[in-house]
């Protein structure tokens, strides 16, 4: 089954993108994070560098807008379309706050009747295809089955699932029934995303999902960039994590300010990179840096010389592979 890396707004950037591919293997597409377009009807020069398809090229990623007004997705449609990209994704599952009190997002999945009509005048008009990234409902999991019928009227290229409410966030289990009747009622290809963290995982949704198109992975590759190529029976080096955590840095050092920029970005990162250390301690060290040198050093040392984990322990951030 094709694994993608999941969107990750502030963390998968065309830098990482890119540096992650060159680095490891077996991630089949990279998403974007999403684009929020205004009524301007204009790319930023920062959304221009971002959206730049770069040596993956338009067939390894995949687009993704965040919007609730119909003209202002079919004017993004069109513009990704220029730049090359053959697939556009509509974000239905953000939780954030700030997205959600917008009425974008998982608010999107409040009110059915109101996403059957945004739907139809999307789908009547794109210059693209269209696919979906959703939960399963705002509240409940009990919201899918109204959802499912308006979802399945449209000919969406691919829908992928995070089987959890806007109000579980990114917390506790999963709701494994939803991802069955989304198979049983979907006409459409369906892809899994939520807590896949090990091979051994991929490998028990695969045998419990066989109809899936596909599955997203986000956090678990953060935590060990080697999983999707770990999947498909490959190993992780040291060096090729030495590799990608050296070359990002430099990408990032060559237009952000070390101290203000790259180093908040790279704590995001090794807040789940940590996860893979046998010892946790030293994160909290590298947590508590306020100079880009002292940590970059810390972190270096950490990923040539300190045991690491053959599976990183997620139990430490209380989430626990669901399958
Ligand atoms: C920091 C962060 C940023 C995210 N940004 C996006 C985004 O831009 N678009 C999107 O569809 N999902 C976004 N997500 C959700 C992920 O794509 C994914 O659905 C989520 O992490 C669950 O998958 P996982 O359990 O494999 O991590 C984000 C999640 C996190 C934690």
């Amino acid at each position: 089954m094709g694994l993608d890396f999941a969107p990750m707004e502030g963390i998968t950037s065309r830098e990482f993108r890119e540096t992650h591919a060159a680095c490891f293997a077996g991630v089949e597409r990279y998403w974007l994070p999403f684009l929020s377009p205004t009524s301007v009807h204009q790319l930023t020069p920062r959304q221009k560098r971002d959206l730049e398809p770069g040596p993956l090229g338009c067939g390894r990623l995949v687009p993704q807008v965040l919007t609730r007004e119909p003209e202002d997705f079919l004017w993004a449609a069109q513009a990704l379309g220029e730049l090359g990209y053959g697939e556009v994704n509509l974000n239905l599952g953000c939780p954030s706050g700030t997205v959600v009190s917008k009425g974008r997002g998982a608010a999107m999945l409040r009110d059915p009747a109101a996403l059957d009509r945004f739907l139809d005048a999307v789908f009547a008009r794109t210059p693209l295809p269209i696919s979906l990234k959703t939960r399963v409902g705002l509240e409940s999991p009990e919201e899918w089955e109204g959802l499912l019928p308006v979802l399945a009227r449209y000919p969406v290229r691919e829908l992928t699932l995070h089987p959890r409410t806007r109000r579980e966030l990114y917390r506790g289990g999963v709701h494994p029934e939803t991802v069955r009747r989304a198979l049983e009622l979907l006409p459409y290809p369906l892809r899994y995303n939520g807590n896949l963290f090990t091979p051994g995982g991929v490998g028990r949704l695969e045998a419990a999902c066989p109809g899936l198109s596909g599955i997203m992975v986000g956090r678990g590759l953060l935590a060990d960039p080697a999983l999707a190529a770990r999947c498909q029976g490959g190993c992780r080096e040291r060096r090729a994590l030495v590799d990608f955590h050296e070359t990002l840095a430099e990408r990032y050092l060559s237009f952000m300010h070390p101290d203000a920029a790259v180093l908040p970005k790279f704590k995001e990162l090794w807040a789940y990179l940590a996860l893979l250390l046998a010892d946790g301690k030293p994160w909290k060290r590298l947590r508590k840096c306020t100079r880009w040198t002292e940590f970059h050093s810390l972190a270096l040392n950490l990923l040539q010389n300190a045991a690491l984990l053959e599976e990183a322990e997620f139990s430490r951030i209380d989430q626990y592979e669901c399958w």
